[in-house]
């Protein structure tokens, strides 16, 4: 069996991935943690790529109360589970884990996080709007339900392979209900303005931008990188120079990461510092 190493001395919250070592999830929580005055420990834990299964059992036969998942094991984590949420069966991944005895609990906070980071730090309502969401992989499919949930008036999945944002209308047009108007295209065909364009694409990992149509972009538009880093994405620079807000991703990291705290804790912290904190340490 695998050697559960954490930092001692014991924490019963960690971040499962590999590799792990780059994660800003222990920061996050231990800011989150003292700024709630909860007595937690939460770690970094490397599982070996053929041992994710072994490497969450072993840590919590030993204590572990709760994990996030990373990549790449957010869908083993959702097969891992016993009992999964309502928004983790719609991600169809896995992204924080709570153990409680033998009960596994699968859940998934990213899209949460990434519309609290809209609508509540970004200040912009999503009511009636027209989004546009660029890719169909695992981001986009995480944050679909939550997304829908804000009630937009329209939201276009843009894809590469536009059989892939179709699979996706397919699968969520029943939570889009009447309210919505989902539909699918390829990134050429987008060419209406749009209020909210979210970029959930791993284009801006190797700094390339989905070919987009400047004229989804206007003065009033959002245009939201799930990525982030310390320079604007490309996908910013180009929908900036287009006239368009920008925000990127870190609000978002931030957020997933305060709803996880909630759903282990049951106390939702304040992110603002720790948000501010992060930015400043980019
Ligand atoms: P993730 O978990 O990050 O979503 P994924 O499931 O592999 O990763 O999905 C990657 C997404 O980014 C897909 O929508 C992919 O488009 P395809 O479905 O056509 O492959 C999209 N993508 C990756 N590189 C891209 C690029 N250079 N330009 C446009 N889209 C890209």
């Amino acid at each position: 069996m695998t050697a559960v190493m954490t930092t001692a001395p014991f924490a019963e919250y960690v971040v499962i991935g590999n590799p792990i070592a780059h994660s800003k999830s222990p920061d996050i929580h231990a800011r989150f943690a003292a700024e709630t005055a909860q007595d937690m420990r939460y770690a970094r834990l490397l599982a070996p790529l053929d041992a994710f299964a072994a490497t969450v059992q072993e840590f919590v036969a030993q204590g572990g109360r709760g994990a996030n998942v990373t990549v790449p094991f957010k869908l083993e984590a959702y097969a891992l589970a016993g009992t999964l949420t309502a928004r983790a069966k719609a991600a169809g991944a896995v992204n924080t884990l709570k153990f409680d005895g033998n009960q596994i609990l699968g859940d998934n906070t990213d899209g949460v996080g990434l519309v609290c980071d809209i609508v509540r730090n970004a200040g912009f309502d999503l009511a009636q709007k027209k989004i546009l969401l660029l890719g169909a992989g695992g981001a986009a499919r995480g944050v679909l339900l939550p997304l829908l949930e804000a009630r937009p008036a329209q939201l276009t999945i843009a894809n590469r392979t536009v059989a892939k944002a179709q699979e996706l209308v397919e699968q969520f047009q029943p939570y889009g209900g009447a309210h919505c108007q989902l539909n699918a295209c390829g990134f050429a065909e987008a060419q209406q303005q749009y209020d909210l364009v979210i970029n959930a694409t791993s284009a801006s990992l190797q700094a390339q931008l989905p070919p987009l149509a400047a004229s989804v972009f206007g003065p009033a538009t959002l245009a939201y990188d799930m990525m982030y880093g310390r320079q604007p994405t490309v996908f910013m620079q180009f929908a900036a120079a287009n006239g368009a807000q920008v925000r990127d991703g870190l609000g978002m990291l931030v957020e997933q990461a305060a709803e996880s705290f909630f759903v282990w804790r049951g106390v939702r912290p304040h992110t603002d510092a720790v948000f501010a904190a992060l930015r400043a340490q980019l």
